[in-house]
């Protein structure tokens, strides 16, 4: 049957989805696969209408494609989709809620505090200490976060995280390394340490930088590395995900691991992370793609 790969959408990271979903289309047509490229400018709706596929490749980053929105419309189509239901994308893309998730079961993760109006910003301060990273809860790619050293920087970064219509929230500063772990079918691949010489890894150091640096194989000795996946797995059930994903998270100066958020539409650019770690496994990008494919089977 035939594969569409939907990509774009109308959210912030839609030029990162139009990158990743050219990859997963060439991905699939090179191992000879019946694939059509939907580029999701509008109403999802409207650019399946007529569409003969089977299934779907969902490759749309951010609002509307990773949130469960676009999942609900598949679900309702009866067409079987790559990646998270429902509810997973809609707890994991709401990064407040997936803190909640993981502190009601005991997963570490740093203290946050929701900011419901500027006027919380010395409440906040009093409750978490400085310095602080300011976050919308809806958006990827680090769009809309600052660090924040000071009342005033925090007012600041409220305001311009807030302009993204959606719960604003303060968490902890974490000093330490930085890593994500991939998933793929419930399993975990080589961890990636990330470095930057930015505050942190933001937009910037994502997409654009050529001083950000991966590190895969990541450096930290089997046991601990083994924990690390274990606990990004552990992460993934505690919101269903289903499929793939990628868990980002810290080893803060004490030694004490720190879940940040879950990715249930990862990058799969050049730039990307997930296609990293599965070369670091042996498996090759059309590999890696085949098999996200095939989670979308039963
Ligand atoms: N949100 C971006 C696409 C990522 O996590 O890779
Ligand atoms: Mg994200």
């Amino acid at each position: 049957g035939r594969v569409a790969v939907l990509m774009g959408g109308t959210a912030a990271e839609r030029e990162i989805s139009l990158i990743s979903g050219a990859a997963v289309f060439q991905a699939l047509k090179k191992q000879g696969l019946d694939v059509e490229a939907i580029d999701v400018t509008g109403s999802a709706i409207d650019a399946l209408t007529g569409v003969k596929a089977d299934r779907v490749f969902n490759i749309i980053h951010g609002r509307g494609g990773e949130d469960g929105v676009l999942q609900g419309v598949l679900e309702t189509m009866r067409l079987p989709y790559t990646g998270s239901g429902v509810l997973a994308s809609a707890l994991s893309m709401d990064k407040l809620r997936t803190k909640l998730c993981w502190h009601g079961l005991g997963l570490p993760t740093p203290k946050w505090f929701l900011l419901k109006s500027e006027n919380d910003a010395q409440a906040c301060i009093e409750k978490l200490g400085l310095p602080l990273i300011v976050k919308p809860a809806l958006e990827g790619s680090s769009i809309g976060m600052s660090k924040a050293n000071s009342l005033t920087e925090l007012i600041e970064a409220y305001r311009l995280a807030v302009q993204y219509r959606c719960d604003v929230y303060a968490e902890a500063w974490v000093s330490g390394n930085e890593y994500t772990i991939a998933v793929l079918d419930g399993e975990a691949l080589p961890v990636i340490r990330l470095e930057t010489p930015n505050v942190f890894y933001d937009f910037e150091a994502k997409y654009r930088a050529d001083t950000t640096r991966y590190h895969c194989p990541c450096g930290l000795d089997a046991e601990t590395e083994q924990r690390l996946q274990a606990l990004a797995v552990s992460a993934c059930e505690a919101l269903a995900v289903k499929g793939w994903a990628r868990v980002d998270a810290f080893i803060d100066n004490s030694g004490q691991t720190q879940l940040i958020e879950v990715n249930t539409v990862p990058g799969m650019t050049d730039h990307s992370l997930v296609p990293m770690a599965a070369k670091q496994a042996g498996i090759s990008f059309e590999e890696l793609v085949w098999r996200i494919l095939e989670t979308s089977y039963g």
